[in-house]
């Protein structure tokens, strides 16, 4: 049984309290934490299958991505500075029209190596192709939540609901309980109302969470209003889908009717920062959001429309954006934003309780970042250092649900160099395939 000692490191717990241990020690057997605080002395290390002294390292929770489609890394830097629905209508649908299970298997790879190495330790998508997407978090050791994306034109809408029964038999709590299943409507302007409410019945049976696109684009606003004389929250709450834990992607155009349905009804926001600044689709008003006692985390969005999957970049643009937009400094402060990538990003994926934040009892998905850098001298603020100064390369090694992936930024459970080969053959393959 694994049995891990971490000590002397600098520990950012991010629970409520803000507790911060300065000379700490992490203990995690099996799966879980089973001691956080300060370096207990008469401790036998030969009890142990791994001893990490890491002094001059910060400690944390792994970074949690609650919205991404991990195998689009396939489609980074295919193209760019496009409007999203040109983008999406001229260059992505149609490549992913062409897409196979390998290459979702590598493209899913390849993004799930970029995200270990950037200190995620969870993820939340929505694609195609689950079985493959499910392999390659078994194999890799990430945590994640995979819905079967699912849209409702042009008769695609049965086999998407049958493929998502099928994903949540097979693999909903598999891979050690590191992979949980979601329901995965697409967005209204995707999913007419009669097929959302195909969708809703699937959320009464399963009595699963919902992943979706909310309000990203004006064109969506305009779309629903004019199809429907609703806004995308009012149609989401017509059809009783906040009866339910739902997690909104986006949600960039709200009214103050939308910010309060979603208070009442508790809807979970991932907020994208880089995504919505790349495609123009403005910025969301997080700062009223939070205000209003929503709980606001972070995704990336798609590597396509990003270009990264760095999180710890999206929490620097949240500190940074809000702040010019409100023209206030002191609009989302850097403990806010680091919390939005932890344990706001825990509670937003329904796993508050078990991932998040460092605790006895809580799953042992933590990160050390190595400080011993220009860029975080001199140590005056750790928290503001993480935020405003770190680069995610700094993260240095990486445990996951209790098994060590990433050791001094080399990755323990993926060959790099094969994900990276395949997966760009992979890429320019399906290019050929379309032009061909
Ligand atoms: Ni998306």
């Amino acid at each position: 049984m694994n049995k891990i000692r971490i000590k002397n490191c600098h520990i950012l717990t991010m629970e409520e309290d803000r507790k911060q241990i300065q000379e700490g020690e992490i203990t995690i057997e099996k799966d879980k934490i089973t001691y956080i605080g300060n370096v207990r002395d008469n401790i036998d290390e030969r009890d142990y299958t791994r001893v990490i002294d890491a002094k001059g390292h910060a400690c944390l929770p792994g970074f949690i991505n609650t919205h991404t489609h991990a195998a689009m890394t396939l489609f980074r830097g295919f193209a760019d500075d496009l409007p999203l629905m040109t983008w999406l209508e001229n260059k992505i649908w149609p490549l992913e029209d062409n897409l196979t299970g390998e290459d979702v298997y590598w493209g899913t790879l390849l993004s799930i190596l970029e995200m270990i190495k950037s200190g995620t330790s969870t993820f939340n998508d929505m694609y195609f192709f689950m079985d493959d997407m499910a392999e390659a978090v078994r194999e890799s050791g990430i945590r994640a939540v995979l819905s079967r994306g699912l849209i409702g034109l042009e008769g695609k809408g049965e086999k998407g609901l049958k493929e998502t029964d099928e994903f949540i038999s097979k693999w909903h709590n598999s891979c050690e309980g590191r992979l949980k299943a979601m329901l995965g409507p697409h967005a209204p302007y995707t999913c007419p109302p009669d097929f959302l409410k195909e969708v809703i019945k699937k959320v009464d049976h399963y009595k699963l969470p919902v992943h979706i696109h909310l309000a990203e684009t004006s064109f969506e606003i305009e779309h629903c209003r004019e199809a429907y004389n609703r806004t995308p929250m009012e149609i989401m709450e017509d059809l009783g889908f906040f009866k339910h834990p739902v997690i909104a992607a986006h949600c960039v155009h709200l009214s103050q009717n939308d910010i309060e349905i979603m208070a009442n009804r508790g809807v979970k926001v991932s907020h994208n920062p880089g995504s919505n600044l790349k495609l123009a689709s403005g910025i969301a008003p997080v700062p009223d959001l939070i205000e209003a006692g929503i709980e606001v985390s972070l995704g990336t969005d798609g590597a396509a429309s990003n270009n990264n999957l760095d999180l710890l970049e999206e929490a620097r643009l949240a500190a940074l954006i809000h702040k010019a937009q409100k023209d206030d400094p002191t609009v989302i402060p850097a403990y806010k934003a680091l919390e939005m990538a932890t344990r706001h990003g825990a509670e937003g994926l329904f796993l508050g309780g078990e991932t998040g934040v460092l605790k006895e009892g809580y799953k042992g998905d933590v990160i050390l970042i190595n400080l011993d850098k220009p860029h975080f001298y001199p140590q005056h603020d750790l928290v503001a250092h993480i935020v405003y100064s770190a680069q995610s390369s700094d993260v240095e090694t990486v445990i996951i649900n209790g098994e060590i992936v990433m050791e001094n930024r080399e990755v323990k459970s993926l060959d790099e160099e094969k994900v990276m080969f395949n997966a760009e053959k992979k890429a320019f393959d399906l290019i050929k395939r379309k032009e061909a």
